[in-house]
């Protein structure tokens, strides 16, 4: 039988999604709520291996719920996905008494967090932190929503660019997988086309839709391109798009990482809140190796293994309306 949690580690790892810092103040402070201890453990697994370790009380984490980024730090580690790092790893928490850990990332974190897991028996709970929303467990993963709003401000000001010149625009959001913030962004800001990583659609079908578009008088041309498509990188679609529409003026845009910065928005704040109160209870309820998530509004654990081992399925039905409304 696994032994009562007294002292709980905190981490963040992998890309940087609005909403961590929201996650963090709210496993410290559900700790704290159950008077448990709780230490942050800074820069991710890399910290972890470097003792980066220090002990947070409730009033560490005030007036961070707002802010982008993560205080905590993070980073992706080489040395953890070795044995040996993550023997180190093991030792360092041990030696200030930690005996479960809150994993706050995505797919890498979650991995990492499985085999620890498995080696070493210390209890870890995920939270799903990544704007990417590729996470299967939740219908949404914390950062999403932010970035996405993020995406869709900028496109409505690149659409100003566009209307005023008669410009094509190839707008490349982040998705290195997943297509989810290029769909939900195309459909909010009204693109022409969508490319996703989760279709193989020729590139015939992109030159019809502009043809449909100049037979339609579109004077704004609006394409999102998620990074991760099969198409091609965006640089070379908009080459390919010139050679078939050499009077059409055509403009990259390249997001990059405009995306993952800024204030967490009230969506954001409010599932940080509620997954990094739930990762604190499951912890504290003798649950380990799972991801903590809201389904159909619902909070709801999946094992880490089923988290990773699955993929967020993308929206069909909304690739259709957008097909329907970009007419
Ligand atoms: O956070 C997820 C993600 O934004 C991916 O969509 C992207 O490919 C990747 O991170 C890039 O991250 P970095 O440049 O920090 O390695």
């Amino acid at each position: 039988m696994t032994q009562p949690i007294k002292s709980i580690g905190v981490l963040t790892s992998g890309g940087d999604a609005p909403g961590m810092n929201a996650a963090i103040r709210a496993v410290v402070r559900s700790a704290a709520f159950y008077d448990k201890k709780v230490f942050g453990i800074y820069e991710g697994y890399e910290g972890l291996i470097q003792n980066q370790i220090h002990e947070l009380n409730a009033r560490s984490v005030k007036t961070i719920l707002n802010r982008g980024g993560t205080i905590l730090k993070s980073s992706r580690s080489e040395e953890f996905r070795t044995k040996e790092g993550r023997k180190k790893a093991y030792d360092n928490l041990k030696s200030h008494g930690i005996d479960g850990l809150v994993l706050i990332g995505g797919n890498g974190t979650f991995t990492g967090g499985h085999i620890f897991w498995e080696e070493f028996g210390i209890p870890v709970i995920g939270v799903p932190g990544t704007i990417d929303n590729d996470l299967f467990g939740t219908d949404y993963t914390i950062g999403f929503d932010s970035a996405t709003n993020t995406v869709v401000e900028c496109i409505d000001k690149l659409r100003d660019t566009a209307e005023s010149h008669n410009r094509l625009f190839f707008i490349e959001v982040m998705g290195r997988d997943s297509g989810f913030i290029a769909l939900r962004s195309a459909v909010a800001s009204g693109a022409l086309d969508v490319i996703l990583p989760e279709e193989s659609a020729p590139m015939e079908d992109l030159i019809s839709e502009l043809k449909k578009g100049v037979e339609n008088q579109k004077t704004n041309k609006l394409v999102v391109v998620a990074e991760g498509n099969k198409l091609g990188d965006t640089f070379w679609i908009a080459e390919q798009i010139r050679k078939e529409f050499p009077k059409m003026e055509s403009k990259v845009t390249i997001l990059g990482h405009l995306q993952r910065g800024g204030s967490p928005n009230c969506h954001d704040r409010i599932l940080a809140s509620q997954l990094g109160v739930a990762a604190v209870e499951a912890l504290l309820n003798g649950k380990t190796d799972m991801m903590v998530g809201v389904e159909n509004n619902v909070v709801s654990l999946t094992f880490l293994q089923k988290a990773i081992s699955n993929k967020a399925v993308l929206n069909t039905e909304l690739l259709r309306i957008s097909k329907i409304l970009s007419i």
